[in-house]
């Protein structure tokens, strides 16, 4: 049987992680959110609590991640993501991760990773390559709604605009900023259901492989 990598990418809560983890459980594919990779190197690093620039000791970090041991009830911290978005921008701890996520993505019989630079980067021969995105203001509101459900209290205005900084700081940096490959197909998914949008990468994963 051929091997087949599907890759998601796409900006902060555009819904790849459900995404991917049902595309994972439908075709029966490992499955890696590369995101917790770059969380788990950030919270090993704070709990350090040495210096947040020193690009050394962050990629030392990232050279010890355990990809078995991921888990993002334990990295799901607000101030992990914005230093896990922070220590991205290096290129030390990129090279590190991108390794051990390549590695990963070779698992037999395939595998759906979700990140950022998956179709660019990290596979850039995956069989299928999907963009998911979704306005700031639609991503903002799916997040909102999460951390109120989970019954902690929540600023709407502030959400959008910590998408936006986000946003900004994944597509400009200079390593491996967040963009379709040329050959993703798009998913637009503001006005669609979790189960539409499933329904609809389904589709375009169906028709890529066969
Ligand atoms: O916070 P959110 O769930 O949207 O993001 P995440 O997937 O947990 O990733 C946290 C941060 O890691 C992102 O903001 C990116 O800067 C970085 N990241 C990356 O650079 N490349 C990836 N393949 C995945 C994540």
């Amino acid at each position: 049987m051929k091997h087949i990598t599907i890759a998601i990418d796409g900006p902060a809560a555009a819904g790849k992680g459900t995404l991917s983890r049902r595309l994972a459980e439908t075709y029966g594919f490992h499955h890696l959110d590369t995101g917790l990779t770059y969380r788990a190197t950030a919270k090993a690093l704070i709990d350090t609590g040495l210096p947040f620039d020193d690009e050394a000791v962050a990629e030392r970090m990232a050279l010890d991640v355990d990809l078995a041991g991921l888990d993002r009830s334990v990295l799901a911290r607000h101030e992990i993501g914005e230093a896990a978005s922070k220590i991205a921008v290096m290129p030390s701890v990129r090279r590190a991760l991108v390794e051990a996520q390549r590695a990963f993505s070779k698992k037999m019989p395939g595998t759906v990773l979700d990140g950022r630079d998956i179709g660019t980067v990290v596979c850039p021969d995956a069989a299928v390559k999907l963009y998911v995105t979704a306005s700031p203001e639609v991503r903002a509101r799916r997040r909102y709604d999460e951390i109120v459900a989970s019954g902690q209290a929540a600023d709407y205005d502030a959400i959008v605009e910590d998408v936006k900084k986000r946003d900004d700081r994944d597509m400009n940096r200079a390593d491996s900023p967040l963009r379709p490959a040329d050959d993703a197909v798009l998913l637009d998914t503001s006005e669609m259901s979790i189960e539409a949008a499933f329904q609809a990468a389904k589709r375009i994963v169906d028709a890529a492989l066969n």
